[in-house]
């Protein structure tokens, strides 16, 4: 065991735990903000996608002794209140089915906008392509993306 001092949603949370513990259980089980999703366990299927920096990872296979200092971002914390671009995007295209796979497919898109404001359907199609989900939403969520970038397109 040890002792890390984790960035979590701008807020400061120390754990104790094995470093090779992945991020995942660490933010669901230590942490207790269980909108993170386990899917595979092995960096394929992109439910537990959270931001490390900004950056999308895939926390099921992130130890955390890995972390270091870079600031981790939930689902819990993409917006204060909710409201990101993606979410409202996502409330207005009805995205999700069973939801499982929705936080991390979120997570993902929001890194991705970040990157690129002004995708094209290529671009989206390619930048989501690892994100799996079992309901097959997989054009709610391309509307939805679509939709959040228009938003914050510059006149
Ligand atoms: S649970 Fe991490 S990628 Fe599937
Ligand atoms: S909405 Fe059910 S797995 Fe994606």
């Amino acid at each position: 065991m040890a002792t890390f001092l984790l960035r979590i949603n701008q807020q400061s949370r120390e754990v104790d735990v094995d470093p090779q513990m992945p991020l995942l259980w660490v933010i669901r089980d230590f942490v207790g903000l269980t909108g993170t999703k386990y899917g595979c366990g092995i960096a394929q299927c992109g439910a537990c996608t959270v931001h490390l920096d900004g950056k999308a990872v895939r926390s099921c296979s992130v130890p955390v002794s890995a972390v270091g200092t870079k600031a981790i971002t939930t689902i819990e914390g993409l917006s204060p209140n909710g409201q990101h671009a993606l979410q409202r995007a996502w409330q207005q295209e009805d995205v999700p089915q069973c939801g499982y796979c929705q936080a991390g497919q979120i997570m993902t898109a929001a890194a991705f906008l970040e990157q690129q404001p002004h995708p094209t359907d290529d671009d989206i199609t390619r930048a989501m392509s690892g994100n799996l989900c079992r309901c097959g939403t997989y054009l709610r969520i391309h509307a939805a993306i679509k939709r959040a970038a228009a938003q914050t397109k510059t006149p």
